[in-house]
């Protein structure tokens, strides 16, 4: 008998750059999700095939494998997983196992995360474990680490693990609290892919991680979470995370409050300054997220770590799909990529499925 567990994806509504400097993020679980099937349990190997990319994986169950030698490159992945479960006392049980995806790759929707969280829940069944979500949301974003060398924070592996049908998720991510705060019914939340693959440039997202520690560190604080706006008025980066701290917490209470008008401003305003002050946005994404507040949106954003990839706008429900295609239309018009775009509906965190 098969067993399968699925992953969703995630769109972050807002706060970006957040997560590692112990803010605030208000993501939502999406419809589109990695799904793994696991068709024997037993002996001491861990084998995965895709549906959706080429070559098999296979590491030794008990985690001895080093993520970084693992070849083809989605197999690091898996390595990752088995490895920090193994860290967290699974018994060495082997599985053969296929995935399959509907998240596009590369675009900032954590298709990586919901690989990890839909094996990880696969390989934990097989060795009858179990573990909590917020542990297993920090050994999915251990794995991340391991299989990528970057830094990265929790946002992507909690709100697969966290989600809520209907809600965006209000997490807190010094805490790690996790409060649902319910989508109003009018609200559309479309994701559209710029056409340029995201590089998760390792890069440039952890000397922007360095630069954020090190501003903390001159202010005498473990992290830009407890820093005042007027301390880092000069200082763009920080000024950033501050700031996009801010507008988070206003995003949360705006829909609460079913305020969509004041929720889009506050994407816009988080676009601006992931541009201008975190300088992690590209001309593309730029365009994109004007030609979809031209068209009717009530604003938008990239969404993610930025440097390619996806934005997310907030619209009216019954025009979600005209102010899409009018946006992609007019991205094109202006010589921008071809562009896809998806009306995405939060939903339940990862889970068995049959
Ligand atoms: C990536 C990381 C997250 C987060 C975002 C930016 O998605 O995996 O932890 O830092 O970038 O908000």
């Amino acid at each position: 008998m098969t067993t399968a567990y699925r992953a969703p994806g995630r769109v972050n509504l807002i706060g970006d750059h957040t997560d590692y400097n112990e803010g605030f993020v208000l993501p939502m679980a999406i419809d589109l999700a990695c799904t793994a099937t696991v068709e024997r349990r037993g002996g001491d190997q861990v084998r995965v095939r895709s549906h959706d990319v080429a070559g098999d994986v296979e590491v030794a169950a008990d985690g001895r494998d080093d993520p970084l030698d693992v070849s083809p490159g989605w197999g690091r992945y898996v390595a990752g997983v088995v490895r920090v479960l193994a860290d967290r006392g699974r018994a060495s049980v082997g599985i053969e196992a296929t995935v399959s995806s509907t998240i596009p790759v590369g675009s900032g929707l954590s298709s990586s995360a919901a690989l990890e969280v839909s094996l990880a829940l696969a390989l934990l069944a097989a060795a009858e474990m179990d573990l909590p979500p917020l542990e297993l949301a920090q050994a999915c974003r251990d794995a991340e680490q391991l299989a990528t060398g970057v830094p990265c924070g929790i946002m992507d592996q909690l709100a697969s693990i966290a989600g809520r049908r209907g809600c965006a998720l209000l997490i807190d991510c010094r805490s790690l609290a996790v409060e649902p705060v319910e989508l109003p019914k009018e609200l559309a939340v479309v994701v559209v892919h710029s056409g340029v693959a995201r590089s998760l440039d390792e890069t440039a997202y952890a000397s922007r991680r360095a630069e954020c520690e090190a501003a903390a560190a001159r202010h005498g604080v473990t992290a830009l979470r407890d820093v005042r706006p007027e301390q880092v008025a000069d200082e763009p980066r920080a000024r950033h995370v501050v700031s996009e701290n801010a507008r988070v917490l206003e995003a949360a209470e705006a829909l609460r409050r079913g305020d969509l008008a004041e929720l889009g401003a506050l994407l816009s305003a988080s676009h601006a300054s992931l541009r201008d002050d975190f300088e992690v946005s590209t001309p593309e994404l730029d365009a994109l997220a004007t030609a979809l507040e031209e068209s009717g949106a009530f604003g938008a954003r990239l969404t993610g770590a930025g440097f390619g990839g996806c934005v997310v706008a907030v619209a009216p429900r019954d025009a979600a799909v005209a102010v899409a295609e009018r946006a992609i239309a007019s991205y094109r018009a202006e010589g921008g990529c071809e562009a896809r775009a998806w009306h995405v509906h939060a939903v339940d965190g990862a889970g068995r499925v049959g």
